[in-house]
């Protein structure tokens, strides 16, 4: 059995994880450099200024995702790279480089898919209050029309923001990444409002910006509920878990999904953030749910599910058990059918193809990787069964194409493909690089 015809198999990294240059061709400081120029916020004090170099050494890494056998990257492009201080002239060095990535990718026959907002903010529209300032929306739509008339000719698959929630919950409520602010939860909400609104105002610029037809989404993440077993009561019940939006933080998938696609905030969370949310225009919502093409998706990790006496979703106990995989970062606990459920449960939703734009493993090994294919061939399953069952899988991003700078755990954890040697630069194709190679080669009939 083969994946759909059109199936696209790519990978993905983000333009703070790998350019570096932070300082060069007139870029302005993000968040994310100033965050890891202070002492004691990434492991070890490792920081984004040279990463892996890939500002200047991506000829070479186009050669490298040829030899992967990559149809698509996933890329994102660094506001502060073409609008130093968030707003005003574009900086043409900083377009120069993305025109020149994107032909670059064209000639190799690789689609690029990009993203415009990888959590690089610039630091200077953190300091004009960055996504609390209602102005973050028309901030964002400015770039976003900057970027599509500079590369909308050629680029074609668009991503607005990556992960919302890491944005606002890492980043704003519980201060671990940048810009390692503790909000209540009302000012994240309103942050989020915002971000939401930034969107529908980037999808609306794109859509004006670009020539041809755009396919445009934004990329998504949450925890998988996994039912224990697949009983309808036990399904029911992860569905619900996955779908509620009471928690009191900010990584409710539905409350980031269900304004885009439907018009509105769930309802259950409205109740349950009573006073604590924010003012919510019906212009806003119209504005926020503009057209998406697609879900994108970035999938991980998963929690296991099941219905107690009355029905209601539960966690079990104990998670997967006691010895299950893990990757080096301890919440990169392995659950194959992630990707399976994930799937289901949004298309199911949504009615929309699904797309996932991250998936991966970390490690710290050199070139021989078998637990990266272990984890590869387990959670690529779990497509294959969606596809069977007709749910409309449209593609599959691994994170990463290359080792990276990895936020907070800075170089020690590797999601790669292809091993960087940091000291040296050299990049090698990991065991994994070829056996996923053979995947795209065969549009998955191996697996
Ligand atoms: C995701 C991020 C990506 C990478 C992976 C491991 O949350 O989008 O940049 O760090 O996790």
């Amino acid at each position: 059995m083969s994946f759909p015809k059109n199936f696209v198999w790519g990978a993905a990294a983000a333009a703070y994880q790998i350019e570096g240059a932070w300082n060069e061709d007139g870029r302005g400081p993000s968040i994310w450099d100033v965050f890891s120029h202070e002492p004691g916020k990434v492991f070890d004090n490792h920081n984004g200024d040279v990463a892996c170099d890939h500002y200047h050494r991506w000829r070479e890494d186009i050669d490298l995702m040829r030899e992967v056998g990559l149809q698509a990257y996933r890329m994102s492009v660094a506001w502060p790279r073409l609008q130093p201080t968030g707003t005003g002239k574009p900086n043409a060095k900083g377009l120069a480089f993305y025109d020149r990535l994107i032909d670059g990718l064209l000639d190799a026959g690789i689609t690029p898919w990009v993203t415009l907002f990888h959590w690089d903010l610039p630091y200077a529209l953190h300091q004009r209050g960055g996504f609390l300032n209602r102005d973050f929306v028309e901030w964002f739509g400015d770039y976003a029309g900057l970027v599509a008339a500079k590369l909308g000719d050629r680029v074609k698959h668009w991503m607005t923001f990556n992960e919302p929630p890491v944005i606002m919950g890492l980043g704003h409520h519980e201060g671990r990444f940048a810009p390692g602010l503790v909000l209540p939860l009302s000012d994240c909400l309103l942050g989020a409002h915002h971000l939401l609104m930034a969107h529908g105002r980037a999808v609306q610029a794109l859509r004006a910006g670009c020539r041809g037809r755009v396919k445009i989404s934004i990329a998504h993440t949450a925890r998988e509920r996994i039912p224990v077993q697949e009983d309808r009561r036990t399904i029911e019940a992860a569905r619900r878990d996955y779908f509620s939006s009471t928690a009191p933080n900010l990584w409710n998938l539905a409350w980031w999904a269900d304004p885009i696609v439907f018009g509105r905030y769930p309802a259950d969370g409205v109740q349950a953030f009573g006073r604590a949310m924010p003012k919510v225009t019906a212009a806003d919502l119209r504005l926020i749910s503009q057209k998406i093409d697609f879900l994108a998706y970035n999938c991980y990790t998963g929690w296991q599910i099941r219905a107690d006496a009355q029905g209601r979703p539960e966690r079990v106990p104990g998670g997967f058990g006691a010895g299950n995989p893990r990757g080096t970062l301890s919440w990169l606990e392995i659950a194959p059918s992630a990707l399976y459920w994930a799937a289901r449960f949004q298309t199911e939703r949504y009615r929309l193809p699904l797309v996932f734009s991250e998936n991966g493993f970390c490690n710290t090994d050199f070139v021989h990787d078998p637990q990266r294919i272990d984890f590869l061939a387990r959670y690529l399953a779990g497509i294959k069964r969606a596809v069977q069952e007709d749910i409309p899988v449209a593609g599959y991003f691994h994170w990463s194409i290359m080792d990276n700078f990895e936020w907070i755990e800075g170089y020690k954890d590797r999601f790669g493909l292809v091993h960087v040697d940091y000291q040296t630069q050299k990049r090698t194709l990991k065991d994994s690089a070829y056996w996923y190679r053979e995947v795209i080669r065969q549009n998955g009939a191996n697996l």
